[in-house]
């Protein structure tokens, strides 16, 4: 990995628990073999078990060979401590049940990666009655991370959530529908997807005023364009990935192992201790600014009561006081 610089590789403690979501394909799956490289127990948080164990092997794999190449700052261990644990994010149920499962294994969280995702081309509906972008990319995270902020809060010093945001969310005008509803009117894929970004945007926002006082930081990053399987549903038959779609748009395109640089940059660098609200880019210190609206405050209490009030069902009174740092809001922000 020193040959590698862009991805900041340095020795986690060695009782580091992370979770990384959709750590099977793509960006994921990078992020989730250095941070195991550099000591972390790491629970790959995916809904194909046999992906994630075919993932699991190949990160082995490649642990192997960089112990091979006498690659610093990783451990020497013979293998990566990594693990399957189910995650259906499309659906409400599962993802409890995933909650469930970590918080019976694990008494500790000190990095917790919300980077599964998907763009729908088309309009599906989960289980739940939401549409599929907005359930995976925010519903669901937004799930996880309230249920298991009491735990980031006893783990320790310098603990750490990451949303694997896009500069997308910079084109989405706020759907007002969306937030309300977890629907969109008319169905417009592009505008799903932009407005998920933004939501995970303002959900920093409101999750910092949580952990003010603790030990835990929240940021957001932007990977890049990264040549993975995302926009699988927005391409032609038998093409596969972004490559052709990006290289004809921005004339570059990342790799997955490139692409993972600024969240491993987010998660693991010590300059980052104790600096919360980031908007990361290009593994570069400097964070930038996410968009105006992404940071008004007024959307961002709106999103948050809304989200609220359509999980109601799956959240207890205890963690609903966490959350429970917004005014409400009586106006509707304007579509
Ligand atoms: N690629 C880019 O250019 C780009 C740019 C900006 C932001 N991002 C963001 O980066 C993140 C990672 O995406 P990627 O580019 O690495 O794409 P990817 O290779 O398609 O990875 C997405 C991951 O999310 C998982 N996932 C999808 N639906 C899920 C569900 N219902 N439950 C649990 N996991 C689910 C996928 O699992 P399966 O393999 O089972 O489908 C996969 O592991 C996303 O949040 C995306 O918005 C990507």
């Amino acid at each position: 990995m020193g040959s590698r610089p862009s991805i900041p590789v340095v020795l986690l403690p060695r009782d580091t628990v992370a979770i990384v979501t959709g750590a099977n394909s793509g960006i994921g799956y990078e992020t989730a073999k250095y941070i195991a490289m550099m000591g972390a127990k790491v629970v790959l948080a995916c809904r194909d078990e046999q992906k994630a164990n075919e993932a699991m092997r190949r990160m082995d794999a490649e642990f192997q060979e960089e112990k091979r190449r006498n690659s610093l700052n990783i451990i020497r261990d013979n293998h990566l401590s990594v693990e399957f644990m189910k995650l259906d994010l499309a659906s409400l149920d599962s993802t409890m049940k995933f909650i469930e499962t970590f918080k019976a294994k694990y008494n500790r969280l000190n990095l917790l990666i919300c980077n599964a995702g998907v763009y729908s081309k088309n309009k599906v509906m989960t289980e739940d009655n939401f549409e599929l972008t907005y359930q995976v990319n925010y519903l669901g995270h937004f799930l996880i991370v309230a249920h298991l902020i009491p735990l980031l809060m006893k783990s320790g010093k310098d603990c750490r959530i990451v949303f694997v945001c896009s500069e997308a969310h910079h084109k989405a005008k706020f759907d007002v529908n969306l937030a309300e509803h977890g629907k969109s009117n008319p169905f417009d894929a592009d505008s799903i997807y932009n407005n998920t970004k933004l939501f995970q945007i303002m959900q920093m926002y409101c999750v910092d005023k949580i952990l003010l006082d603790s030990d835990v930081e929240v940021c957001c990053v932007n990977p890049g364009t990264v040549d993975t399987e995302l926009f699988r549903t927005a391409l032609p038959e038998g093409q596969p990935g972004v490559r052709k779609f990006c290289m004809d748009c921005f004339g570059q395109i990342k790799t997955p192992h490139t692409g993972c640089a600024t969240t491993v940059y987010a998660a693991v660098n010590p300059e980052l201790i104790g600096i919360s609200r980031g908007y990361y880019k290009h593994s570069r210190a400097a964070p930038s600014w996410p968009s105006k609206t992404g940071r008004d405050p007024e959307y961002q209490n709106f999103l948050w009561s809304c989200t609220r009030e359509l999980l109601k069902k799956y959240i207890p009174p205890e963690i609903d006081k966490l959350l429970d740092i917004t005014i409400n809001v009586n106006n509707k922000p304007k579509n």
